[in-house]
């Protein structure tokens, strides 16, 4: 690792941290939010949902940029947008403006979602490049983790009523400071320097970021994979039908990620671990910040351990095995679990499985689709369709979390908790078998071998190893 790697993995974490606090963060502020504009419910789901819709924007809007300006400079703005979005958060007069704020930390968002795993699989060299982007994901799940720390400080303090939730939101600012001073003096991609003809300047950054690698060849293999154009795709150009595999492949995982209940399961869990007999607000936060936001850290670490050496195929094909009997299990569990408002005394030994069902769960996201959707997403296009294939699959990924999290509460009333429990195993099993006919392994190719598996193979069946 040369200090330059060092600071580019260092831009990676801070804005996936940036996107985890966001998420992490709305559940604990909504109460006081709520009570200072006294909004109603459609507002709460305003306020909710903005970010989701500002990431949206943000992440369609984040190839184009990464590819007009560049990956270090579109990480800038993303910074820039973020701390000027928290700031207005914190100081909103009323709904509207948080609103407003809301939506442009959610674009922020989207754009570092975009540009910063880009951007790692563009520096880090192939046989850390699995570990650099699933060091994204790790990110994520700290922010998610952090602020459900910072959260139950802040509530747990001396502060006037009023006070925690502009703390909160507005504490959002620090990521997006320290996003905008590290991509300061983070090198550009040297890809992307190919891209619009400073290959004196890429060698230069390559042999910054990578002393020992062969700069000319590694060049030359850039060049290659750049020749047919070197100006980035029209957005058409993506539906191609030359791209046609990649392009599947990453909305496939970008859908099944969410499909298959990840942030219900994030989103509900307090509710979850009531019904489970936790009968204290405290304990609630202490049982969601360590089972979920704890070990979903944990098991992260585990996978980027892994990457590179297991595979993503074989993970993504066991994570999806626990996925889909943890959701059964919980599932079944609910057969038993008493229904909201007549919790019991203590946690019930239903309740008890349920616990251990979400920490399986989670676990096996952790080690699978959470980090191994990022990392195969950002490497199966070829570079000139990179930034767009990117930004639509990142778009996808957001449209779909949007969904999940709009449809599971009607959805739980429809049919019951179990039947939808049920249903994201079923979508486990749909998943599976989608990830072993339709995903090649990936790991320790570069990114122009990559292409070249697209080109020689036929069918996906011949990639199996
Ligand atoms: C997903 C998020 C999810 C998070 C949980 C990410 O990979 O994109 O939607 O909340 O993992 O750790």
């Amino acid at each position: 690792m040369t200090r330059w790697l060092v600071v580019v993995l260092a831009v990676v974490i801070v804005a996936g941290g940036l996107f985890g606090y966001d998420q992490g963060v709305i559940s604990g502020a909504l109460p006081g939010i709520k009570a200072d504009f006294s909004l109603s419910v459609l507002m709460v789901q305003v306020v909710t949902s903005w970010v989701t819709l500002g990431a949206l924007v943000g992440s369609l809007a984040g190839g184009a940029l990464s590819d007009q300006f560049g990956r270090r400079r579109t990480m800038l703005l993303a910074g820039a947008l973020f701390t000027f979005g928290a700031a207005v958060q914190w100081s909103a007069p009323d709904a509207a403006i948080l609103v407003v704020g809301r939506f442009i930390v959610g674009v922020g968002v989207g754009v570092a979602a975009v540009a910063a795993p880009l951007y790692a699989a563009e520096l880090a060299p192939a046989s850390l490049r699995g570990r650099f982007i699933s060091s994204y994901q790790l990110a994520i799940t700290i922010g998610i983790f952090l602020a459900y720390l910072v959260n139950a400080q802040l509530i747990g303090g001396q502060l006037p009523a009023s006070t925690p939730w502009r703390a909160m939101l507005g504490a959002a600012a620090a990521p997006g400071l320290a996003l905008l001073l590290i991509a300061l003096i983070a090198p550009e991609s040297p890809r992307w320097l190919m891209m619009i003809n400073r290959r004196a300047e890429a060698k230069s950054v390559a042999l910054k970021v990578e002393p020992a690698i062969e700069v000319d060849g590694h060049l030359d293999s850039i060049e290659e994979a750049l020749r047919k154009d070197k100006e980035a795709a029209p957005w058409g150009e993506i539906f191609h039908r030359e791209w046609r595999r990649p392009l599947m492949v990453a909305i496939g995982l970008a859908v099944f990620q969410q499909i298959t209940g990840i942030n219900a399961i994030i989103y509900y869990a307090d509710q979850i671990f009531a019904s489970a007999g936790f009968a204290t607000e405290a304990a609630r936060a202490t049982v969601t910040t360590w089972a979920i936001g704890g070990v979903n850290v944990v098991a992260t670490l585990i996978a980027i351990a892994f990457i590179d050496q297991v595979g993503r195929r074989k993970l993504l094909l066991a994570g999806l095995i626990g996925m889909g009997a943890s959701l059964i299990v919980a599932g079944a569990a609910f057969r038993f679990i008493a229904p909201e408002g007549q919790a019991t005394a203590g946690p019930t030994v239903a309740g008890i499985v349920t616990v251990f069902a979400l920490v399986v769960f989670i676990t096996s996201f952790a080690f699978s689709l959470g980090p191994v959707t990022w990392t195969v997403i950002n490497e199966v296009f070829p570079a000139r369709v990179r930034g767009r294939g990117v930004a639509l699959a990142t778009a996808i990924n957001w449209g779909s979390a949007y969904l999940v999290s709009q449809f599971f509460l009607s959805l739980v009333q429809a049919i019951g908790s179990s039947m939808t429990f049920w249903l994201f195993a079923l979508f486990c099993v749909i998943g599976w078998v989608w990830v072993y006919r339709a995903v090649p392994e990936t790991k320790q190719q570069s990114l122009e071998q990559i292409q070249k598996l697209w080109a020689s193979t036929a069918s996906a069946a011949s990639l199996f190893k």
